[in-house]
């Protein structure tokens, strides 16, 4: 099928790669001329495991193009399928509809009859509701003109284009599509993928994406209140999650406690609910305290190091080792690990940071004024009062311990993933401290070594070969 997809983000770029490899003709259309330049001189804006093959095959077979709105209208006429994937947020926790609504305006005039228009990106329910009436408004009794569909995306970063090709499901929302040739397109569109594909109306799908955003963040700040209980009573929640987890109905994944969630999605989804839920007269108390709890943990992991420290960080050296908001990404959008280095600096602390993604550290230096930046653990933990650990990345989980107890000034570390084994911590001579996890001296030896049990590590992309290679990221833009 012949594809045009209008916006190159995270969620375009991984779309048009992706739809490449099975075999559909892209034209990729990006209105931001230096992304262009950038993907037509091969490089990509952004950090995401395996999309770089993607879009190099797709180049070199000649099914993936990119060209700018000057140069859209043929490829949007000649597609059988549009879709745009448009940022909708407007970066510090309110939804931004403006370049959707422009888009929408500007590109469904020119899509076929026998074609589809798909919006992938994530919106809010009332812009939603209020389609049919902007899209009256665009196309006075355009009834008889291309069916509108919506098709959420359920990729996350670092592993976006393995959900892609492997999908769970895929959600198809109908705005307007009275023939259902637009649902058949969709069917054709994704034939390759071998997952259902469950349609329903549009306000369904917008909220089935938003709801699945919510509870995973709702797991998220409810592992880290147990793990707050689990502190209040000594327990460790390592062993309470392992437990829980053997009942089907609970499971194991997003119960990682920590500093909390961060990125492009959970943190802003959660607040803007909130906030357009609240404007038009809906409390939400839960989502309200799933976002307290989350903020909370950053000023929480502050508190730790600066008890690890024996009450104040004010002069002391603090080496942070992650800065991206998860491992697999060089993406700094909301990462707790920014927020917390913003605090230690403001109490006085020097922050020596370290992130294996280049592109990350340089971007970090920017928007973090004060931060000293290392180009290796071994750098920034040199002389370190205490060392915090801020990003799950499994490189920091292969350390060797022992070696970096001989480099920093005080053995002390406060783990904010909960990732390391607090007994080969314990072994290599460091106090170690984490989210509701009992002190190894208090630990039973017969329960042997606490495993870190939520995020299966060891599956993280980890990007040897393409570190070096990283562009830098335009981390000041919102890229979607
Ligand atoms: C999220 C969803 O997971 C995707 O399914 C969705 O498609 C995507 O948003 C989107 O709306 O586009 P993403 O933002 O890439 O994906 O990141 P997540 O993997 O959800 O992680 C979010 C944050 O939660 C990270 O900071 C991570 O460290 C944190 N986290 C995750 C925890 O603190 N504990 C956990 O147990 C799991």
């Amino acid at each position: 099928m012949r594809i045009a997809v209008v916006g190159l983000g995270y969620v375009g770029l991984v779309t048009s790669g992706c739809l490449t490899r099975w075999g559909h003709e892209v034209v990729g259309i990006e209105a931001d001329p230096k992304r262009l330049e950038m993907l037509s001189g091969a490089q990509l804006p952004f950090y995401e495991p395996g999309l770089d093959e993607l879009v190099r095959e797709g180049r070199e077979n000649g099914r993936l193009r990119f060209c700018g709105p000057l140069d859209a209208a043929e490829h949007l006429s000649a597609a059988d399928v549009v879709i745009i994937a448009v940022g909708t947020h407007d970066g510090s926790g309110g939804w931004q509809t403006t370049t959707m609504t422009t888009c929408i305006g500007e590109v469904l005039p020119h899509v076929r009859q026998n074609a589809a228009l798909v919006i992938r990106s994530t919106l809010p329910p009332d812009f939603i509701r209020d389609l049919p009436q902007l899209l009256e408004e665009i196309e006075p009794n355009g009834a008889e003109r291309c069916p509108v569909l919506l098709n959420p995306e359920f990729t996350a970063e670092g592993t976006a284009v393995r959900d892609f090709v492997e999908p769970q499901r895929i959600v198809v929302g109908i705005v307007r599509d009275p023939s259902r040739d637009g649902e058949r397109l969709l069917e054709k569109l994704y034939a390759s993928a071998g997952a259902p594909i469950l349609t329903m109306p549009a306000i369904d799908a917008a909220l089935s994406k938003l709801g699945a955003n919510l509870f995973l963040a709702t797991k998220i700040s409810f592992a880290n209140e147990l793990a707050a209980l689990c502190d209040a009573f000594g327990a460790d929640v390592t062993e309470v999650l392992r437990s829980m987890a053997f009942d089907p109905r609970i499971g194991s994944s997003f119960l990682r406690p920590g500093i909390g969630f961060g990125g492009s999605c959970l943190p802003n989804q959660v607040t803007m609910t909130v906030r357009s839920a609240e404007m038009i007269g809906h409390a939400m108390p839960l989502l309200n305290a799933v976002e307290r709890v989350n903020v909370g943990q950053r000023s929480h992991f502050v508190e730790l190091l600066a008890t690890a420290l024996g009450e104040r960080v004010t002069g002391r050296r603090v080496a942070l080792l992650g800065l991206t908001f998860k491992p697999g990404t060089d993406d700094l959008r909301d990462a707790p690990a920014l927020a917390i280095a913003r605090e230690l600096l403001a109490q006085g602390a020097t922050v020596v940071a370290y992130d294996p993604m280049p592109t990350a550290r340089y971007a970090a230096a920017v928007l973090v004024p004060g931060l000293v930046v290392a180009e290796s653990v071994i750098e920034a933990v040199r002389s370190a009062d205490v060392i915090g650990l801020a990003t799950e990345w499994p490189e920091f989980a292969a350390l060797e311990w022992s070696h970096i107890r001989g480099l920093v000034a005080q053995p002390v570390i406060v783990d904010g993933r909960n990732l390391l084994d607090p007994v080969i911590l314990h072994a290599a001579g460091f106090r170690y401290s984490a989210f509701g996890r009992r002190p190894v001296e208090e630990a039973p030896s017969e329960l042997g070594p606490a495993i870190a049990l939520a995020l299966p590590v060891e599956e993280i992309p980890v990007p040897d070969a393409l570190r070096a290679a990283a562009p830098p990221s335009v981390v000041d833009e919102v890229i979607w």
